[in-house]
């Protein structure tokens, strides 16, 4: 059965100028673009986005991050597509992650991680409302 996730090129994927090696390894994967577009996003929405990092620490420094240039914001399919978007993404922590994932390659602090994806069915229905409403 297919699914949908949410998938973002944060800003400092789109300064590094990796968008178009992330949507080749989505698209060489198998799963399908959906929907795609290059946005800077207003702080209202970062804020909804990440809500349940609201009382983290870092909560400041990601909203700021997120919102301080263009990102591309898509929306991905497949099969189990949420898990197989995270598993090409890497860990988190860009130096934890797998050489051969995007943040095992591209990146190397946690804060720019260079890509993000939905990591359940009940968040990635919540993003993609978010970022898309249209498609919902
Ligand atoms: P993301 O998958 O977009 O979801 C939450 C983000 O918070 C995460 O990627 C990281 O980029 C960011 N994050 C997590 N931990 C920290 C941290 N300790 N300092 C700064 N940012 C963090």
């Amino acid at each position: 059965m297919s699914e949908r996730t949410l998938v973002l090129v944060k800003p400092d994927g789109v300064r590094r100028g990796v968008v178009g090696e992330v949507v080749s390894r989505i698209e060489r994967k198998g799963l399908k673009l959906v929907a795609l577009e290059l946005r800077t996003l207003p702080r209202e929405t970062a804020e909804a986005h990440y809500g349940e990092h609201s009382s983290k620490p870092f909560f400041g420094e990601l909203v700021d991050f997120i919102t301080g240039g263009p990102l591309v914001a898509m929306v991905v399919e497949g099969p189990r597509a949420i898990e197989a978007f995270r598993a090409l993404a890497g860990a988190t922590d860009p130096v934890k992650a797998t050489p051969g994932t995007v943040r095992g390659d591209f990146a190397l602090e946690i804060g720019e991680n260079i890509v993000h994806g939905s990591d359940s069915t009940d968040s990635a229905a919540r993003e993609i409302k978010l970022f898309f409403p249209e498609l919902g």
